[in-house]
């Protein structure tokens, strides 16, 4: 999982190279690095650490040229090093080649390419690529690079470059995002749109198997069997801006406070005009059809998984489908049983966690009807899935994901009731409560971050402590979960989320006096069981922060600090409930002086096993 950029045009390739980079930081950044074409060589500049450290070591001798290529690192194959960041070269020099991806039979390739010679200077993958390019060249670099390709197994996004063609990047991809930006006198190409949107909004967005020959002034596509492919430009709609922090310190914090607006743009479009009933008539399902389908397999990572628990919570309630929500990375290889009576819907915020698409493709493989909930368009889940609903997030740059959290809840509910609607599973009357209580949550969740200052005083107080946890019942859980996700990965405390039943059965050991914990108590099926679970911690002297809904006089009585959230319908008190949460991780990551975009050893996108 890294991020990719080339440019070929009339201005000087460093400049986007590094401008572009930055906007991929949140693909992987522990090395960076460019190859521009330089009077008449290939000039490579390297560094390992941040895009800043690149940009210190060539500061005042930057390299001039106008063609390039450029990438930021997240180690899979060989340590964080200068060595091992990308471009990588062959022997000669000739080649470089900048890489999103594995290859997997890397290890077979190196050998057979060691015995004829090549002299080897890093550790990873990538490196095979370009000493095979050398290898197979005989004076067509386009038919050379296809000739690597027939060779490299595993998968990648690829832009290569030739001292011998020096107007030339070609460009390919498999299973790895790849954009071209098209502009005047100038072509771009990046790992997504971010990188390339201040430059030009006009894009192709390559396909499994394309290879783009891209000169200034021309794009040249072709399938894999080399016959030409006719593309659709794509405008990009974002707005630049949306790109940026906005005045925020953090794109996390920006994130959280853009959630009403998410929300809203997430809702609007799919509700009725007379707001009782949801239309997501583009899905052309009919009772025959969603009769047909006898299971939902729903199947995620990280926090889409957590927003997949809450979705199988809302299906099997309203809709009476049994669903299994599973781990991607558990699913791909765990034989599940599947056939066409079974739907899977995956949910993915960038639509390229490669555990994700892959579990996506195998339950296609044996007969699975798809659909794919994602915030990017014309990510490969998006395209992999018979169908597709977006999140209307707007790009989310933090690797702690937030609204895109609050938006998939949105959708998996939504979701729920036109299926209820489709198949007579809940009354008019109820759907049109239902819809009513969700047009009210922008505003709600509004509310929730309009004072942040408790928070901030709970995170000072208790941000240097060692271990949290985070207790609920029923949707409670599933909130708990996400919550303690978003402690763990952007303040570094251990943080567990328990259901808070399963306490006693052994987690009760690890709480003593003074431990933090979070009680989630806002459903009321489970209430008066969730304030015994609280009673039981508080017997052993833990300090309790309780989360409840407006109106609940009792929790405060048996807890040290209440966070209150508006009341809802109790189905919908999740997309509150956690907002306090991503505050709560926030002002931790703050107060230990956390680098809250870029967690230590995380990336935004996934891209690899
Ligand atoms: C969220 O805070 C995490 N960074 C991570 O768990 C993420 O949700 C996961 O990697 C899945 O990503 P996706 O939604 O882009 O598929």
């Amino acid at each position: 999982m890294c991020g990719i950029v080339g440019y070929v045009g009339d201005n000087e390739a460093t400049q986007f190279l590094l401008d572009g980079l930055a906007k991929l930081e949140y693909r992987g950044y522990d090395s960076a690095g460019i190859a521009v074409g330089e009077n008449g060589t290939i000039r490579v500049e390297k560094s390992v650490g941040r895009l800043s450290a690149l940009r210190d070591k060539i500061a005042g001798n930057e390299p001039h040229g106008h063609i390039g290529i450029g990438h930021t690192r997240w180690a899979t194959h060989g340590r964080p090093s200068d060595l091992n960041a990308h471009p990588h070269t062959d022997c000669s020099g000739d080649f470089a080649v900048v890489h999103n991806g594995i290859i997997e039979n890397y290890l077979s390739l190196k050998e057979e390419l060691i015995e004829k010679g090549h002299q080897f200077r890093s550790e990873t993958d990538t490196e095979v690529v370009a000493h095979l390019l050398e290898e197979v060249y005989e004076g067509d670099f386009e038919a050379a690079v296809r000739e690597v390709l027939r060779r490299i197994e595993g998968s990648y996004s690829l832009v290569f470059m030739s001292r011998r063609d020096p107007d030339t990047l070609i460009c390919t991809k498999q299973d790895n995002p790849l954009v071209i930006g098209l502009g005047d006198g100038e072509n771009f190409i990046a790992s997504d749109i971010p990188a390339i949107i201040n430059r030009t909004r006009r894009t192709y967005i390559l396909n499994d198997g394309e290879l783009a020959v891209v000169k200034k002034d021309s794009v040249w596509i072709t399938n894999r069997s080399g016959e030409p492919v006719t593309k659709k430009v794509f405008e990009v709609k974002w707005n630049a801006e949306a790109a940026e922090k906005g005045g925020y310190e953090h794109f996390m914090l920006k994130e959280i406070y853009e959630q009403p607006k998410a929300v809203r743009a997430t809702i609007s479009p799919r509700m009725a005009k007379d707001g009782r009933s949801v239309a997501m008539d583009d899905l052309g399902w009919s009772k025959e059809f969603l009769s047909s389908i006898h299971k939902i397999d729903i199947v995620a990572c990280g926090t889409a998984y957590h927003a997949g628990l809450v979705a199988k919570y809302y299906i099997e309630k309203l809709v009476r489908i049994p669903v299994e929500c599973d781990i991607a990375s558990e699913y791909r290889y765990r034989d599940p049983i599947v056939d066409e009576h079974t739907m899977i819907i995956v949910f993915s915020q960038s639509g390229e966690t490669s555990d994700t698409l892959a579990a996506l493709k195998e339950a296609k493989r044996r007969g699975a009807k798809s659909l794919a909930i994602t915030n990017v368009v014309g990510s490969s889940i998006a395209r992999e899935s018979d169908q597709v609903i977006y999140t209307w997030a707007g790009p989310e740059i933090a690797v702690a994901s937030t609204k895109a959290y609050t938006t998939q809840l949105i959708l998996a509910f939504m979701l729920s009731l036109y299926m209820a609607q489709i198949l007579e599973t809940q009354t008019e009357a109820r759907i049109a409560e239902l819809c009513s209580a969700l047009q009210r949550l922008p505003g709600q969740v509004g509310e929730t971050i309009e004072d942040v200052e408790p928070i901030k005083t709970f995170a000072k107080k208790y941000g240097f402590n060692e271990d949290v946890f985070y207790i609920g019942r029923s949707l409670d859980y599933d909130v708990s979960l996400e919550g303690a996700l978003k402690l763990k990965e952007v303040s570094y405390i251990h943080a567990e989320a328990y259901a808070a039943g399963e306490l006693k059965h052994g987690t009760l050991a690890l709480i003593v006096e003074g431990v933090p914990v979070i009680a989630i108590a806002t459903q009321k099926s489970v209430y008066e069981k969730t304030l015994s679970n609280i009673k039981e911690v508080k017997a052993r002297d833990a300090v309790v922060i309780g989360i409840a809904a407006e109106g609940d006089n009792e929790l405060e009585k048996y807890v040290d600090h209440v966070i209150k959230v508006p009341v809802t319908d109790e189905l919908l008190i999740p997309v509150l409930a956690v907002v306090p949460l991503q505050l709560i991780a926030y002002y931790a990551a703050i107060t230990r002086g956390c680098d809250v975009d870029k967690p230590r050893n995380l990336a935004k996108s996934v891209t690899v096993e």
